[in-house]
């Protein structure tokens, strides 16, 4: 990795440490359009377990917890860690909801085929290389079980947005200091080498709105 790849990582780290810190509910409470689907997939394969990546302050866990699903969180951000674990105490998820620090860039903690199914709502897409993307997706597959399922949502590069971004290298975009990835069609099918790529549906969220993409993985063996 060269050393502004580092330099930009660490100064977004920064920046999702000082967000969270003004903003005890960054996100909002409501879940992601993604984890709704996500309940719905992974229920009906019969899974309730769920390991979540970049679970920010935890709005989807919280929401895949209270539909009985056994959830562990992890993120970058401990502040936002925190705020979940709290949130999960007062609503008495506490026992099936975990959180813990971890960077995605690094090997992902669980041993091999060991998880049933990985939910990341909007991580993909953050201040990531193409070789860190690549490596993030293998290490998802490792860690499932074969037949299990990953859910994940990104930003779309049909969003109006995506023009007012500064363009950076290696397909990065910059807006207000906040560094990210519109991901096309041609992305998601080359991050889905090795796997089954059972759906890749585009779709608006939000006010503004946002276009993004959901798409479900299964590691087919
Ligand atoms: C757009 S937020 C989405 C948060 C959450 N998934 C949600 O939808 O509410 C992106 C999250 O990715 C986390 N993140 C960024 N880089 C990360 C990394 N290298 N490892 C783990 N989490 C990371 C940030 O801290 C932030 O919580």
């Amino acid at each position: 990795m060269s050393t502004g790849h580092v330099e930009l990582a660490r100064a977004q780290q920064e920046r999702w440490q000082t967000a969270y810190e003004q903003h005890p509910h960054l996100h909002g409470t409501e879940p992601s359009v993604a984890a709704q689907w996500a309940a719905g997939v992974f229920g009906a394969a019969g899974i309730d377990d769920v390991l979540e990546l970049g679970a920010g302050q935890g709005r989807d866990a919280l929401f895949l917890a209270r539909q009985g699903f056994s959830v562990h969180a992890t993120d970058i951000i401990e502040t936002a860690l925190d705020q979940l674990r709290l949130d999960a105490q007062r609503e008495g998820l506490d026992d099936r909801l975990t959180a813990a620090l971890h960077d995605v860039r690094d090997p992902l903690p669980p041993a091999d085929a060991t998880v049933n199914a990985v939910f990341a709502n909007l991580l993909l897409n953050m201040a990531f290389s193409r070789a860190e993307l690549r490596s993030l997706v293998a290490e998802i597959r490792r860690v499932l079980r074969p037949g299990g399922l990953f859910v994940y949502a990104v930003w779309s590069s049909d969003d109006g947005c995506a023009a007012h971004w500064q363009e950076l290298d290696d397909g990065l975009a910059r807006k207000d200091g906040f560094v990210g990835r519109f991901f096309d069609e041609a992305l998601i099918h080359d991050l889905s080498d090795r796997w089954r790529l059972d759906d890749a549906t585009p779709y608006d969220e939000g006010p503004e709105p946002r276009r993004m993409w959901r798409v479900t993985l299964a590691r087919s063996e």
